[in-house]
Order: C-alpha cells, then sequence, then structure tokens
C-alpha cells in the first residue's frame, strides 16, 4: 500500500505553526519528508501516525530507542519511580547505581557526571579538558557534529572550507568569539590534526571527535586512526575526547572504546543510554572529571533525573544482559545491501553501508570516503527516497541514517528491503 496523503498531519502542522515557531520543537524535524508528520503512538519498531499509518521506524527518535519503543523494563522502571518520586533535587540512590553500571560496561572509565543533554556534556568535556590543561583552544574534525552551542556548530560546505582550520559559522546569530577556541582537522588526515597540536602558539588544550563520523556519512576512523590521535594526544598535552553520543552502547556494550580498543580521556554519552530520556554523562578519568570539584563549575537543576536515570538504569541494565548489539548490527548490515541494491537495480546511483547497528544511504555513486564525497552526494534525490520510503511505510532519517534497534526482526528489514524496490521503481519511472 502507497500512503497518498496524511490529512490529519497537515492538518495539525498547519496549527502548530500558528503558534509553535515553525511547527516543530526542533530545527532538523521541519526537514521530515513528505512534511514533519505527527504521531500518536508507538511500540517496539513501529509508530503510528495521526492518520493512524503504521511505520516502521528508522529514526529512533534520532537515535536513542536502541531498544525500541515502550521496551517494557523501561516502561516499568520509569512507571515506579514515578510513582515513588519525579525530582528531588538532592541525591538519591540511582546516581550511583546508574553510574556503577556505566562504569562498569565502559572500558577504562572511573567516574561518571551527570548532564542532560549530549550538547551540554559536550560543554562541561571541554570546559574539563581547559582547566586540565590551562589551554584554552580545542581541535574538532571537519564535518563532526557535537551539538549547537556556539563554539562547537561549525559546518563545511565545501572542499575549499576544508583546507582551512579556521571555523566558519553555521548559524545567524553565533558568537565569533567563541568559535574562535575552535580549530578544524581533517577526519582521518593525521597530518593535519599533528600541524595544529604540534604548534604552542596553537594553544590546543583538547581533541573531541565522534569515533565514528555518524552525523556526516557515517564514516569510520581509517585503520589504527584513533590509536594514532590517542599517541599524538599523549604526545602533545591533549585531552581526548570522544563524543559517544551516538555510539555509546549501541556501537557494542562498552560503545567506541569496546569497538575499536582506544581509551580516550573523556567520553561524552546520552542518546544510547536513556531509551529517550533526557539524560547525558561524561565519563572517563577522575582526575579529569574530579576538576568539577575543585572548581571547574557543573550545574544544571535538572541534573541527575530520577526519572531519566530510572529509565537509563533499565536501559543499561537490559543491554548488559540481552546484548542485541550483534542481532541489531546484522540486520543494519543487511537492511544496508537491501536499500543500496533496490536503488541501484532501478538504475539510480546509491550506497549504503552499515557501522554497528547504524546503517547509511547516500545518493551518489561510491561509497564516501570523506566529508566532501558526502557533502557532494545528491541530498535532493536523497530526499525523494525518504518521501517515498515513507509513503510506503518505513521512517529514516534526513541526511541518510537508518537506525536499527533490538525490537528489529528480520521480517521488519525485508518489509523495508521491498519498500525500498517499490520505491526505487517509482522514482526511476519518474525520471524517465
Ligand atoms: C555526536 C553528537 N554529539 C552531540 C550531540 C548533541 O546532543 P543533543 O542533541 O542531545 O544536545 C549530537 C546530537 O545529535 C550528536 O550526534
Amino acid at each position: 500500500m502507497v500512503i497518498t496523503d496524511w490529512p490529519e498531519s497537515r492538518a495539525r502542522f498547519a496549527r502548530a505553526r500558528t503558534s509553535l515557531v515553525g511547527g516543530v520543537s526542533s530545527g532538523l524535524r521541519a526537514q521530515m519528508r513528505p512534511l514533519p508528520l505527527s504521531f500518536d503512538s508507538a511500540d517496539g519498531a513501529r509508530m503510528t501516525d495521526a492518520d493512524g499509518n503504521r511505520y516502521l521506524d528508522y529514526m529512533l527518535a534520532w537515535g536513542p530507542l536502541f531498544l525500541g519503543h515502550g521496551h517494557p523494563a523501561v516502561v516499568a522502571a520509569v512507571g515506579e519511580q514515578l510513582h515513588r518520586a519525579q525530582a528531588f533535587g538532592a541525591g538519591h540512590r540511582l546516581e550511583y547505581e546508574t553510574a556503577e553500571l556505566l562504569l562498569e560496561i565502559t572500558p577504562g572509565a572511573e567516574r561518571v557526571l551527570w548532564s542532560n543533554t549530549g550538547s551540554e556534556a559536550v560543554q562541561v568535556a571541554l570546559r574539563l579538558a581547559r582547566a586540565a590543561t590551562g589551554r584554552q583552544r580545542f581541535v574538532k574534525f571537519a564535518g563532526h557534529y557535537h551539538g549547537w552551542q556556539d563554539n562547537v556548530l561549525i559546518n563545511y560546505r565545501g572542499a575549499d572550507a576544508l583546507d582551512d582550520s579556521r571555523p566558519v559559522p553555521t548559524s545567524a546569530g553565533q558568537s565569533a568569539a567563541a568559535m574562535s577556541d575552535a580549530r578544524i582537522a581533517r577526519w582521518n588526515d593525521l597530518g593535519s590534526l599533528e600541524r595544529l597540536l604540534a604548534d604552542p602558539a596553537n594553544d590546543v588544550g583538547a581533541v573531541i571527535l565522534e569515533p565514528v563520523l555518524a552525523n556526516s556519512g557515517l564514516i569510520e576512523p581509517a585503520p589504527g586512526f584513533l590509536q594514532s590521535v590517542r599517541e599524538l594526544c599523549d604526545r602533545y598535552g591533549q585531552v581526548l575526547i570522544f563524543d559517544e553520543v551516538i555510539t555509546g552502547a549501541r556501537l557494542a556494550l562498552g560503545g567506541a572504546r569496546e569497538f575499536y580498543g582506544v581509551i580516550p580521556d573523556l567520553s561524552t554519552m546520552a542518546k544510547g543510554i536513556a531509551s529517550g530520556f533526557s539524560l547525558a554523562a561524561v565519563v572517563g578519568r577522575r582526575d579529569i572529571l574530579g576538576l568539577a570539584l575543585g572548581g571547574v563549575v557543573h550545574a544544571g537543576t535538572y541534573n541527575g533525573s530520577p526519572i531519566a536515570l530510572a529509565a537509563a538504569h533499565a536501559t543499561l541494565a537490559t543491554l548488559r544482559e540481552t546484548r542485541p548489539h550483534a542481532h541489531a548490527s546484522a540486520l543494519a548490515a543487511t537492511l544496508a545491501t537491501g536499500l543500496a541494491s533496490a536503488f541501484a537495480r532501478a538504475g539510480l546511483p546509491a550506497t549504503a553501508h552499515a557501522v554497528g547497528p547504524i546503517a547509511q544511504l547516500v545518493l551518489g555513486p561510491e561509497r564516501p570516503v570523506g566529508v566532501e564525497d558526502y557533502l557532494a552526494s545528491d541530498f535532493a534525490a536523497y530526499d525523494d527516497v525518504l518521501e517515498a520510503m515513507a509513503a510506503r511505510g518505513s521512517l529514516g532519517l534526513p541526511g541518510g541514517r537508518w537506525y536499527v534497534s533490538a525490537a528489529h526482526t528480520a521480517d521488519d528489514i525485508a518489509e523495508t528491503v521491498a519498500a525500498a524496490e517499490s520505491a526505487a521503481a517509482a522514482l526511476a519511472g519518474a525520471r524517465s
């Protein structure tokens, strides 16, 4: 069946726009095709929209629902906690019990600091690194996303910009002063990093990176690259921060630390750890994190929310017991192969690949090896794919990411691949 219209979603979006800025709560949601749909319920791997359409969900709320929607252990834990107390703004046992669990599953981590969002956790990590090293600047890699704050929201729109290590603003109103703390290296280019770290005049105290470049084409580190970055940071005295907001507890139970066997000084986590409740963490070295009680300000009314921590405790305990990573990763690989061959058979240039339980579809002739390749791919064609897939009951994310959860089954993937074949035929027909 092909959905041809979404009248109730359309009506709700029109109404939302009269009160809610842009009709959405977060900017990227406005990009959803065919329109920002409105949903009423969800369970397992499926969501139901306002018009009663059921979809296989590969958005997973932009990542957090690795266990799927409404996992019974998470729902029970949150329900119990809600009846006991909703907020304390003071100590409670879930703070340390969940911290103990996170340390147990995260190789090399000694302490945990709770925060609310990935963006906040990144800022705390960078502040700790500045305090630990006495150096002001940090290096990030082109195309890596670390939240929407002024110092990290730096985008690249072409190969020319990639050759410049100075940041370029993304948002109107962005603080140029905050941005001047960043220097930009190229992903998988050790020389571009070493040039920045080796010169003391650059005053670089931290290196932050997505261990898999998930936000720009799902580009893996070259073999040995993360280890070499680790060595450079050791040689030149920088704090190495893995931004594991996407990869934490998802790539493997121990996140990228386990998956790639490299231990950074700090890791930020969020999406993988609390099943959609607002919780983030900075984990890592005791001496660096301990500075948060020695002059580094880390505040937040909602830090250590018992509701979010109940969700996180249930999520992490379930992940530790059930280890769904291999299952979801195998399905993501099958999904990638199925999507790529469906579009290629219909004559549309498309490639897809998976890293762990994350699949990436790119409308272009070859799998991207650099950010430039990803940025040069056909985003308009990808948006057409998203819309055609939504009409056939499968939802992926703008930009090409398709998240697979523990709740997806082989039948679900087969259903989505069949939808891709139908979508590809329709799109190819429309082009000819
Ligand atoms: C790698 C990475 N870091 C940080 C963030 C920011 O997290 P949040 O949206 O929770 O502020 C994101 C969000 O997508 C992310 O993917």
